[in-house]
């Protein structure tokens, strides 16, 4: 994207602007206005809600800022304000309803495609590269994947289909992979549309490690599970252990035990669990604790960025583990394709160098890390985005999910959530220190 010329940025802008929409008209058009503007968690905003926030942060960034033009709706902007209103008192809002939300978002963006029309992209860093339609786009897919996360929580008949992953098309050559100790370089200075907690790229070390090749999958989670794992204090952190508790916790989210069987509800439809596919809603304590149970641990975020980026055989970081190309369908189960993970050895495409896979896509992955900004951190374009969400209360996660949009998945992008958190699409490798005669 670096070298694309004004019309080139236009079109690709554009492309992402309008792939984020059409995302957004399938998700809230797939229910009714009163499944719109119901609340189906505590945990989740209504999507009617969703939606115009998603028009508002285009209008106040794109209309306002960027096009200098008048407002559309400033009467709305404190309705649709995340830090003014707490997910949960969301649907006690006088909201716009369906029919005048999916106006106003129409709205819109009929306004920031004449301001992208007629945009200069070499003024402030805000316009530089397009960043600002690229934000935009891709607050809107995260968005999306909320969205999508409010669907798999809604209760009711199955209302969105979409094909099943791809079959793997071999065994993983081997279960871990062998990362070797040195600096690599993590993060970005160059990504066009990373955003501020990913930048800037900053040499980082690691001591040797494993990590696994593929996730784990429900299958060898549910073996912790049967073997008694939620009830022994043991493999839990003292938090974890509290929380597991308090909460109740006997299995990830969404499973049922039926007899000897597990059952697994999935966007409406309720079905056996698939004993290959990546463990999804388990939360950071669930993670650690299986770790303990299989006698290793989470990567950390600097180990996770490595394996999925470092290069030992020129000793540069990639974009993505397979090169430096943005993710085709064959790399990654992004986007919404799929509505589940694939299981390990899908996408041999999408390997990283050394071998480990499906590090971008099917679920993300919790790291052992806290959030914390990288060394010359700056705040871009807005405090709100990273810097108030720093510190040990989030954990990390990378990677991305199959509900993610490319534009929102790069090697160096982070995501984080409490460690309590399991509606989202997230799961998890392990890792352990290289033993002594692995690294001689
Ligand atoms: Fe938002």
């Amino acid at each position: 994207m670096t070298g694309l010329g004004a019309e080139q940025l236009r079109t690709h802008a554009a492309e992402h602007l309008l792939r984020a929409r059409d995302r957004s008209v399938t998700l809230t058009d797939a229910v009714d206005d009163d499944d719109l503007v119901r609340q189906h968690s505590p945990l989740m905003s209504p999507l009617v809600w969703d939606l115009a926030h998603v028009g508002n942060q285009e209008e106040l960034w794109l209309v306002r800022d960027v096009g200098r033009r008048e407002p559309v709706r400033a009467d709305i902007d404190e309705l649709y304000d995340a830090f003014k209103h707490a997910r949960s008192t969301r649907p006690t809002l006088p909201l716009l309803g369906p029919a005048e939300a999916r106006g106003y978002v129409r709205e819109v963006r009929d306004k920031v495609l004449d301001v992208l029309d007629t945009a200069s992209f070499d003024g402030n860093r805000l316009t530089r590269h397009a960043f600002a339609f690229g934000m935009v786009a891709q607050h809107e897919q995260q968005h999306d994947e909320t969205m999508l996360a409010t669907h798999q929580l809604r209760v009711g008949a199955p209302v969105l289909q979409a094909p099943e992953p791809p079959a793997p098309r071999a065994p993983l050559a081997a279960r871990e992979v062998l990362v070797p100790a040195g600096e690599f370089t993590m993060g970005t200075s160059t990504e066009p549309w990373a955003l501020d907690n990913e930048r800037p790229a900053h040499p980082s070390y690691t001591d040797a490690f494993v990590i696994d090749a593929g996730c784990v999958t429900y299958g060898e989670y549910l073996r912790f599970v049967e073997a008694g794992g939620y009830d022994q204090a043991r493999w839990w952190s003292a938090a974890g252990w509290r929380h597991v508790r308090e909460a109740g916790l006997t299995g990830p989210k969404y499973l049922t035990r039926d007899g000897d069987r597990w059952l697994r509800t999935r966007f409406g439809s309720v079905e056996p669990v698939r004993e290959d596919e990546p463990v999804t809603h388990v939360c950071f304590y669930e993670a650690e604790a299986y770790a303990a149970w299989a006698g290793k641990r989470l990567p950390t975020e600097t180990e996770w960025e490595k394996a999925a980026r470092f290069d030992p055989a020129t000793g540069r970081s990639r974009r993505y583990p397979w090169g430096d190309d943005d993710p085709g369908t064959e790399h990654a189960n992004l986007g919404q394709r799929h509505l589940r993970a694939a299981p390990a050895g899908a996408y041999p495409a999408g390997a990283s160098p050394l071998g480990v896979q499906q590090l971008i896509g099917d679920v993300w992955e919790w790291t052992a890390s806290d959030f914390l900004p990288y060394p010359g951190f700056q705040v871009f374009p807005y405090a709100e985005y990273s810097q108030v969400f720093f510190g040990p209360d989030y954990k990390v996660l990378r990677g991305g999910s199959f509900g993610t949009d490319q534009v929102a998945c790069r090697g160096t992008f982070r995501n984080w959530d409490y460690p309590i958190r399991r509606q989202i699409f997230a799961g998890f490798r392990c890792a352990r220190d290289a033993r002594p005669d692995e690294v001689a």
